[in-house]
C-alpha cells in the first residue's frame, strides 16, 4: 500500500539526508509536515542507538527484528505516521524499510529483513541520496564519533544493496505509484534542496 503525502529519505551514512531535512524544516511551508526519523526516539529506538554505538553486542538477526519493531511503533503507534497522515499532515522521515533491506541485508542476508518489512506501507516519494562510500566516510569522519556500520567495506556493500533493492521496487507491482528519486549526493546543498522542493511541492497536501 502506498500512503499519499508520505516521503522517505534514504542513503548510506554521510550521504547528507539530515542536512536536507534541516533545510526543509526551516521552510515556511513546512508547518504542514511532521518530521521524524528511524531509529525513533521511543525506548525501542534508544535501545537501537546503544546497539549502533557498539555498547550492546547482538546477533545481526536480533538487530533486524528490533529495527522492524521500532518501525511498527513509528508507523502504527499513538503519535505515529498513520495518525499524522489522518490528521491531514504530510510526513517526511529520515530512513525506513529500505535502510533495513540495505544495512541488515548486508549483516544477516536478504531473507529476514525482507520478511520483516514486506507489510509496511510505502511512501509516495522515496529520495535515495547516492554517494561513493569513500566520500561519505570522509564527511562522517570529520564529525568525530563513528557507529558500527560506518566503515568503507560495510558502506560499499550497503550502497550495492540499496541499488539492488531500488531496482526490485521499480519492478514490484505493489510499489507502482511510489516515485523513486535518485539524488546525486555530491551536488551542492543548494542544488539538492531545489530538486527536493520541486518534488515535495507537488504533493497532494500543497495542491488541494
Ligand atoms: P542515521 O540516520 O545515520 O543516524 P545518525 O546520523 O544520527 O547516526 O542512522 C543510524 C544508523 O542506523 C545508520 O548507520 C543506519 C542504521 N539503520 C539500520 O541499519 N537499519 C535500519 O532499519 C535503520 C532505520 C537504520
Amino acid at each position: 500500500m502506498i500512503l499519499d503525502n508520505f516521503v522517505v529519505f534514504e542513503g548510506i551514512d554521510g550521504a547528507g539526508t539530515s542536512t536536507q531535512l534541516k533545510i526543509l524544516k526551516e521552510r515556511p511551508e513546512s508547518t504542514k509536515i511532521d518530521f521524524s526519523a528511524e531509529p525513533t526516539d521511543c525506548e525501542t529506538g534508544r535501545f537501537l542507538r546503544s546497539v549502533l554505538g557498539g555498547k550492546v553486542d547482538l546477533d545481526p538477526k536480533t538487530t533486524a527484528y528490533l529495527f522492524a519493531a521500532d518501525r511498527a511503533e513509528h508507523v502504527y503507534g499513538k503519535n505515529g505516521i498513520e495518525k499524522s497522515l489522518q490528521n491531514g499532515k504530510a510526513v517526511i522521515i529520515d530512513r525506513y524499510v529500505f535502510s533495513s533491506l540495505a544495512y541488515q541485508g548486508v549483516s544477516c542476508g536478504k531473507e529476514l529483513p525482507r520478511m520483516l518489512n514486506k507489510d509496511f506501507p510505502l511512501p509516495q516519494i522515496l529520495f535515495f541520496f547516492d554517494i561513493d562510500p569513500e566520500k561519505s566516510l570522509a564527511r562522517i569522519q570529520s564529525r568525530g564519533v563513528t557507529e558500527i556500520y560506518e566503515n568503507s567495506e560495510y558502506l560499499t556493500n550497503t550502497r550495492k544493496q540499496y541499488l539492488d533493492v531500488i531496482e526490485e521496487y521499480k519492478n514490484m507491482p505493489s510499489a507502482q505509484g511510489m516515485n523513486i528519486v535518485i539524488i546525486d549526493a555530491t551536488k551542492s546543498v543548494e542544488e539538492i534542496s531545489k530538486i527536493i522542493w520541486s518534488h515535495i511541492s507537488k504533493l497532494p497536501i500543497y495542491n488541494s
